[in-house]
Formats: structure tokens, sequence, C-alpha cells
């Protein structure tokens, strides 16, 4: 077994100023084996990775590399090591092609020149090893997140990789990119390539994991082999307690609509029509590319429509102002969090209470202490992992500053939501008080329109479902009545 280990983590700590982002942490990997970190928002999966990437230099503890320790370790020795990060923001050039970034600062030479023959080729070689059927010339620019994915995969195998870091690979995946990925995953073990997989979504733990490493709060609360697990104690060691019922929303007593789109048609999409009463959570399902987020967009006014349109508690929106609507009482959270829903360079209380200070007091003057009191409610509700309020948002972990977002919107005192993923990227735990505050919000007359990938979360939560294809409304069904089967049907049948 000893020769078979490609490296160990052994007693890593690391600190950041007021927390401690690792502790003692024991961790190792073999060839052909998945490893799958998972653990709340700012548990120190990420930190762990960046160790290992040299990104960042551990406070305490060893980093062994085939049995060798690694005395300092920094981006350029680990990959001369053979180890490679795929982040979930993708580090392409788009206006170069393919090939060229995939060898990137590792150039092919024909004497001082770039053999950009040689690289086109070599590069379409690794592509249909790997099973990707895309001429290497064409431009990053030109190709779906998924398919950038993959060139990022290339081009650590172009590098001989020995170890391959996902972080959250799946989270902007279709289901088939989501199912390519896995193939070429499989395909990786053969050649014991050993990978650290981190994931929200723990489904995907029994689909392609070996073992699983559990981390809370900085600590390795446990590491196993995935066939003594199960779904519930993964999320009991996750979160630290047993979460009962996941989905604790209960029917209303609709009342008057409170969201119409009538018609709406734009570049993306066309006559769609949805309706939202008081009380209601209204799914919106279908695949990524169906225009859900694009009608969203164009509802609250951030997107200009060509035709139909919005009202809000009966009052008709004019388009393009997402001032106006706010006024109105809507607010949209958008899918794109980090570019568009929070302000980095601001802290984290500051950021949580932009949209809701005038909703506390019109005159528009909070007092401080009751501004802290909301903002530390709100950490509390939705487990926000920090050692201050005051903490800039930048310093945060990914999960951490998108639960920053809709504490937020849900702070907004908002009577029409549109929350475009709510829990994308989101732990277990947290996922379970945002469903409860939105079940709170529906149940004091609010009205949520919620665009979800996530079937069990749309099938869990939503009283009534539309389920959009190819930019049209194909289908509207009552979650009561509704299956996971007949939904993907439906989301199939206009692509
Ligand atoms: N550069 C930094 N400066 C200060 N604190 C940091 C820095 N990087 C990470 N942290 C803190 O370290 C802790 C661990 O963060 P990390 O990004 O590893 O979490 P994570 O498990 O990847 O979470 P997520 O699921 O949200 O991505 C968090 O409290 C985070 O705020
Ligand atoms: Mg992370």
């Amino acid at each position: 077994m000893a020769e078979n280990k490609l490296l160990e983590f052994r007693h890593i700590s690391k600190s950041f100023p007021g927390v401690k982002a690792l502790e003692d942490i024991n961790v190792d990997l073999y060839k052909g084996e998945v490893h799958i970190l998972v653990g709340e928002n700012g548990a120190g999966k990420s930190t762990l990775m960046k160790v290992l990437s040299g990104a960042y230099e551990a406070t305490t503890g060893e980093l062994y590399v085939e049995g060798k320790k690694i005395e300092k370790n920094s981006p350029r020795i680990s990959e001369e090591l053979g180890i490679s990060m795929i982040y979930q923001e993708l580090n392409l050039v788009p206006e170069l092609s393919i090939a060229s970034n995939i060898y990137l600062g590792h150039e092919l030479r024909k004497g001082p020149f770039v053999d950009t023959a040689a690289q086109e080729k070599r590069a379409n070689e690794i592509l249909s090893e790997i099973g990707v059927q895309i001429d290497s010339r064409t431009l990053v620019k030109h190709l779906s997140i998924g398919a950038q994915q993959m060139v990022e995969i290339a081009k650590a195998l172009s590098r001989n990789a020995k170890v391959i870091v996902f972080d959250e690979p799946t989270s902007s995946l279709t289901d088939s990119e989501i199912e390519e990925l896995f193939n070429i995953i499989r395909l990786l073990k053969k050649r014991s390539v050993g990978m650290f997989y981190i994931s929200h979504r723990l489904e995907e733990l029994f689909v392609i994991g070996d073992r699983v490493t559990v981390l809370r709060d900085g600590r390795q609360i446990k590491t196993d082999v995935i066939s003594n697990m199960t779904m519930d104690s993964v999320i009991e060691s996750i979160a630290g307690r047993k979460i009962e019922n996941l989905f604790p929303h209960t029917r209303k007593q609709a009342g008057e609509p409170m969201l119409e789109i009538c018609g709406l048609t734009g570049e993306k999409f066309s006559n769609v029509s949805m309706m939202v009463r008081a009380g209601e959570i209204v799914g919106v399902s279908g695949l990524v590319g169906a225009g859900r987020s694009e009608v969203a967009r164009a509802a609250f006014g951030v997107d200009p429509y060509t035709a139909g349109e919005v009202r809000v508690c009966g009052q008709r929106l004019p388009g393009n102002s997402p001032a106006r609507a706010n006024r109105l009482g809507m607010c949209l959270l958008p899918e794109d969090r980090k570019v568009e829903g929070l302000a980095l360079a601001l802290s984290i209380r500051e950021n949580i209470v932009i949209s809701s200070l005038k909703a506390m007091n019109p005159s528009g003057i909070v007092g401080q202490k009751k501004e802290r009191e909301v903002v530390q409610q709100s950490i509390r509700d939705l487990g926000i992992a920090t050692s201050s309020m005051e903490k800039l948002a930048k310093f945060l972990s990914g999960g951490t500053q998108q639960k920053v977002v809709v504490a937020k919107w849900l702070l907004s005192q908002s009577k029409v939501f549109i929350f475009d993923e709510p829990t994308r990227g989101i732990d277990v735990g947290a996922k379970s008080s945002i469903y409860q505050l939105m079940d709170d919000l529906v149940g004091q007359g609010a009205a949520i329109l919620m665009i979800s990938s996530d079937l069990t979360e749309i099938l869990g939560m939503s009283d009534r479902i539309y389920v959009m294809s190819g930019g049209s409304v194909v289908g509207e069904v009552d979650s009561a009545d509704a299956n996971q089967n007949d939904i993907l049907q439906m989301a199939f049948s206009n692509v």
C-alpha cells in the first residue's frame, strides 16, 4: 500500500488573523483514489487544497509527496510535483485557442519559436484521450463552462498530473456535462491519478467517491471509505447535528397574485407567463440554458424585453428599472452572486444592511445597536462562518459569501422574491435554515419564485412548478402530483 500513497498531510494547521482555518489535519491520498472533501461553508476545504497547491503556507505541519517531505511548498514546486488544481472559477484566457491555453507557460518549442502545430496536434490527442471532440484551435471564449473544464483537465494531463484537485467542479455544469466529467474521472482513476474532490452536492459522493473526509470548523471530524457511510451519517457529520426534515415547507392558504409575468419575450425566451400568489413558493425547473435566469433578470428589470408585461402587487413595472422594482417590494437573488450581489471591499455587516436599512427605518437613520443585533441574528440563522461581522467579504469562503447575499435579501422586507439557485454552493445545514426562512416568509404573506436545478429542492419546497425548455414554459404542475421523471421529460421537450 505504502508505494501507492501519493501524498499525505501530517498535523497540518493554518491560521489567519482571528481564524483557525485548519487544525491538525491528517489526510492521505492513494493512486487512483477519489477522495472527497465535504464540510460546511468555511470549514477549511479550499484552504487545505491551497496548502497543497502552495498558494498558502501551513502554519504548522508537514506535507509529504510520494514519501518525500516538501520543505517549502510554492505554486511552482507543487506543479513540478505533478499537482494540478481545477477551481470553480476557471482560469483560461478566453481570446486564446484551446491549444495555446493548454500549453500556456509550458510552450512546446522549435528552436526559439513556439511550435503551434505541435501544440495543436498534441492538444488534440489529449482531448481525444478524454473523449472530447473539439478542435484544439477553437478559441476558449466559444466554449461552454463544461467544455472549459475539460480543457483545464487536458491542461493538467499535458503536465503529467499525478494529483488533480477539483474544487466544486459541478456547481455550474449541466447534467450531461456532469456525466461527462464523471466519465473522465473514472478514466483518470484507471490511469492511477489521485483526486481530491470538493462538493456540496452530497449525492455525488456515492457516485464517484472512494473515501470521504469531513471537516468542521477547521477540524477533521471523520475519514472513512464511502461504503461505511450513508447519506444521513454524512449529513450529521457535516452539520454536527441531525437534520430531521430538510424541507420544512408546508402549503399555505394562497392569496392575491403578487407577481404576474405575462407574455414576456426577449432575446433568449418567448411568450413566458408565470404567476405567484401571496403565500406560495413556485419553482421554476429546467435545464441549464432553458432561459430561466434570463426571464428572472428581465422581469426584475436588469435586462430588457421586447414584449409582454410584469406586475407586482397589481402594479405594472416599467422595464429596465431594478430600483423601481425594489421600491415596489420585489427583489432578485441573482445566480452569480460574486459579481452581482456582493460588495467585496465591504464588511459582512455593511453588505447585509445595504438594502435593509431603509426597511428598518424609512427615515434612513438606524441605530447602530439595532443594526448590529439584526446582523448578529442573520449570522446565527444562516451559520455564517466568521470571526467578526466586520470581516471584509473578500476574505470569506465561497459559500459564506453566498450566505451573506441570501441574508441581505431575506432581511430586505420585500414581498416578492425571485431566488435564482438560492442554495448553490451552500452547505446542507444552512440549506435547511434557508428553507425554513423561505417558509416563514410565505407564512407572512410573501410570494417566492424559485429557480433551481436541484430537483429534490424544487419538489421539496414548491407548491407549483413551471418547467422551462428552449426559452418557453412547457408545463405547469402541482408539486403534489409531480415526480422527477415527469419534470425531466418536460425539461427535454423543447431543446
Ligand atoms: N485569505 C484569507 N484571509 C482570511 N481568512 C481566510 C482567508 N482564506 C480563508 N479564510 C478563512 O478560512 C476559513 C476557511 O475557509 P475555506 O475557504 O477553506 O472554506 P471552505 O470549506 O472552502 O468553504 P466553502 O464551502 O464555502 O467554499 C474561513 O473562515 C475563511 O473566512
Ligand atoms: Mg471553498
